[in-house]
């Protein structure tokens, strides 16, 4: 099955084009052709996303994006006219109607190149930032038009879960994982423990009351003047106060740590940064203190409540995904904790580059949901949901 992927929930335009060799969960997955598109330099400006710009910058880069995956793939080598219906092109042009340019993009390339032969589209539909989906799903309704080919939207969180179980040392499989699993969840806009009893089974067992990790963290850069997205710069300046043994720089909150569900809270923690930086001028010095002080606490609590729910619900499984889920020391901590407390327990985190997000993790998505597709022209059309949970 040859499926191309798209994903443009937040700040990065990513497409793949990947075969699945074999049936889920137990194919194998060859990565024909992988792009993407960071925003962050441009959102650096602002501090953080912004939903406007990255859907501008979405319906740019996304036919360049695809020329190149396809092109990457071996694809696109036809040089054949095709036959373009103007019934067809009218269809494609009122569905791009709100982003100027990409229907004449995509229909340049279409008149170029002609029809691919591929089997599935699968796009990210919710969470994420609804103007930033809405491109991605209705740019892959019109590719699938021209193609004639089904589309799947995806959940972008099922994405991150499948990402952090794709073993590249293992022939691009999925890990043989047992169930029931929890999934630790840490992004931008996410943290949440989910109950996995099954492939696609979903029950949350966890949430943020108010700001994600990958939010606080970013915040925190923020105050400390580190420019967007500040996690990885965050953890480097606590690692940096790990190595020199630094002293505490500030006394810091560990919220809902003795709370007795399995639910976070990161803003009074922000609060409590943003008090402890407030009119000083801090030393390299005292900003990595700082970082280490927040991180510390930080893992703390995901490393207490995921061991709850590993105990509360006999799993013997626990998969951490999400762009945080690249943090060394977040990692090293849990997998630390889990040999003294769980020894039976096994830990999956992404590889590098499969972390934060990325469009592989959406192909493997589609792969599993390749059932649900639709026809693009279909009365039950795919929509973005900027909420779409994984539960429901
Ligand atoms: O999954 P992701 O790419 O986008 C969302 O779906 O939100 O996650 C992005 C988040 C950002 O908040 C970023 O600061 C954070 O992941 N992040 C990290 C690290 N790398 C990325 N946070 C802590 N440590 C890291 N090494
Ligand atoms: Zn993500």
């Amino acid at each position: 099955m040859l499926i191309l992927s798209i994903e443009t929930s937040c700040d990065e335009t990513a497409l793949s084009l990947i075969e699945a060799k074999g049936e889920f969960p137990h194919a194998s997955y060859e990565i024909h052709g992988d792009a993407l598109w960071s925003q962050i330099d441009i959102h650096a400006e602002y501090g953080g996303v912004f939903p406007a710009i990255a859907k501008r910058e979405h319906a740019a880069t996304i036919v360049p994006l695809l020329e190149k995956v396809m092109r990457e793939a071996g694809k696109l080598e036809s040089t054949y006219s095709p036959e373009l219906y103007p019934e067809i092109e009218q269809q494609i042009r009122t569905l791009l109607e709100r982003e100027p340019g990409l229907a004449d993009q995509l229909l340049t390339l279409y008149k170029e190149h002609g029809r691919q032969t591929i089997d599935l589209i699968a796009v990210t539909n919710g969470p994420g930032l609804e103007p930033a989906l809405w491109v991605g799903v209705n740019f892959a309704r019109a590719v699938a038009i021209l193609w004639d080919v089904v589309v799947v939207g995806i959940n972008h969180m099922e994405g991150h879960i499948l990402a952090s179980l794709f073993d590249a040392d293992r022939d691009n499989q999925l890990s043989d994982i047992s169930f029931p699993a929890i999934s630790l969840l840490i992004s931008g806009g996410h943290t949440e423990l989910i109950k996995m009893s099954d492939w696609g089974h979903y029950e949350k067992i966890g949430q943020t009351r108010d700001d994600a990790v990958g939010e606080a963290y970013d915040k925190v850069a923020r105050l400390i003047g580190i420019p967007y997205p500040g996690g990885p710069e965050v953890a480097k300046r606590a690692e940096q106060a790990r190595k020199a043994k630094l002293p505490p720089y500030a006394e810091l909150p560990a919220p809902m740590l003795h709370s007795k569900d399995l639910d976070f809270s990161f803003s009074g923690l922000k609060t409590a940064v943003r008090y402890a930086v407030q009119d000083k001028e801090l030393s390299e010095e005292q900003k990595q203190a700082l970082c280490r002080d927040f991180e510390d606490v930080v893992t703390q609590v995901l490393v207490k409540k995921s061991c709850a729910a590993i105990c509360e619900h006999g799993a013997k499984t626990l998969i951490v995904g999400g762009g945080v889920s690249a943090n060394r020391y977040i990692k090293r901590t849990i997998e630390a904790k889990l040999l003294t407390d769980c020894p039976d327990v096994t830990a999956y985190f992404p590889k590098p580059g499969l972390s934060t997000d990325n469009s592989i993790m959406i192909a493997l998505a589609g792969h599993a949901r390749a059932k649900s597709a639709l026809s693009p022209q279909g009365s039950d059309v795919i929509r973005a949901n900027g909420n779409r949970s994984l539960d429901s």
